[in-house]
């Protein structure tokens, strides 16, 4: 099949070339030039089917509500659409012969920082020469739903912009409070461990890795989406003192959970 696109292809820009060489007019290499990659195009009216599934759903007890629901976003070449919970895919809005349409993640994990879920992580999206495309969905607090922005800070690793009143309580976003007792007492318990210096940095965010993967929020054996992950833990956590919560214990009486 790739073969007789590849004939294809080359007929098709041959023929181009051909059309173009001698009126002047530009030759169009658009086709070409895309970063996405040529060859992961999906045929004609094939579905896109998720590599993984899903995780399940993990997280602020108040994001459950976007199960189920899509918001998508247009820009002159494309639209995106971000399930909460399952998926981004792209839609190319051309008339040519086979536009792209792919997944661009499926939701696996919740990057977590400071005890605060900074962005949700959708990975194993549609191959990409030799990685997957992955998406990383950061939150912005407004009125209403709305995916907002869309980048791509590296190639086929995509940066969108949710907007959401979901987020823009302080305290809306807090990972502590999430959590069941027996996990809050394993964190408090590292906590400990690690002011009493028994432990070292390194193996405090291991450790609450670890935790992380217990309550579901990270998934085991996903690997980090670029560099912006690995300082997922090693930000100032919860007893740095400059924090709203100076413990996590007035954390837990300030955010009960529901
Ligand atoms: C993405 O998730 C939505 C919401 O559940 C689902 O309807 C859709 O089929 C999924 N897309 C793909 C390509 O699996
Ligand atoms: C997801 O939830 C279902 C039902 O609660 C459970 O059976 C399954 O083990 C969960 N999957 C993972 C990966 O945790
Ligand atoms: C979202 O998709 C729906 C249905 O496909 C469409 O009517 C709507 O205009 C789209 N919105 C944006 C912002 O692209
Ligand atoms: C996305 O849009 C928001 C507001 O509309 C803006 O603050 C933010 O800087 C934008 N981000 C990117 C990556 O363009
Ligand atoms: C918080 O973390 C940042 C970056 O990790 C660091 O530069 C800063 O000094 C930390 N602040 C405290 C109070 O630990
Ligand atoms: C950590 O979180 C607290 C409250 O959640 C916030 O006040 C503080 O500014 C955060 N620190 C950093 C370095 O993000």
């Amino acid at each position: 099949m790739k073969t007789y696109v590849a004939v294809f292809l080359t007929l098709s820009c041959v023929l181009l070339l051909y059309l173009n060489c001698c009126d002047g007019k530009t030759f169009d290499v658009k086709l070409l030039e895309e970063p996405s990659g040529l060859w992961s195009h999906n045929e004609e009216d094939k579905p896109l089917v998720m590599q993984i599934n899903p995780a399940n759903f993990s997280g602020p007890p108040h994001f459950r509500s976007l199960i189920g629901k899509c918001f998508n976003k247009s820009d002159n070449m494309y639209q995106y659409k971000f399930c909460p919970f399952f998926n981004v895919t792209q839609h190319e809005l051309s008339l040519r012969w086979n536009p792209y349409n792919g997944i661009l993640g499926v939701w696996q994990d919740w990057e977590i920082a400071n005890n605060t879920f900074t962005a949700m992580l959708l990975k194993e999206g549609d191959k990409c020469g030799s990685i997957s495309r992955t998406s990383r969905v950061v939150f912005e607090c407004a009125p209403e739903h709305q995916l907002k922005n869309v980048s791509e800070p590296r190639t086929c690793e995509y940066l969108f912009t949710f907007q959401t009143p979901f987020v823009c309580h302080p305290n809306a976003m807090l990972v502590y409070p999430t959590m069941e007792d027996h996990l809050r007492d394993a964190w408090d318990e590292l906590e400990g461990q690690y002011v009493r210096e028994e432990i070292t940095k390194k193996g405090y965010n291991k450790e609450l890795t670890k935790i992380f993967q217990r309550a579901g929020f990270i998934q085991t054996g996903t690997k980090p989406l670029s560099k912006k992950s690995s300082d997922m833990l090693s930000s100032n956590n919860s007893n740095t003192g400059n924090n709203q919560f100076t413990s996590l214990e007035q954390c837990t009486a300030v955010s009960p959970r529901k």
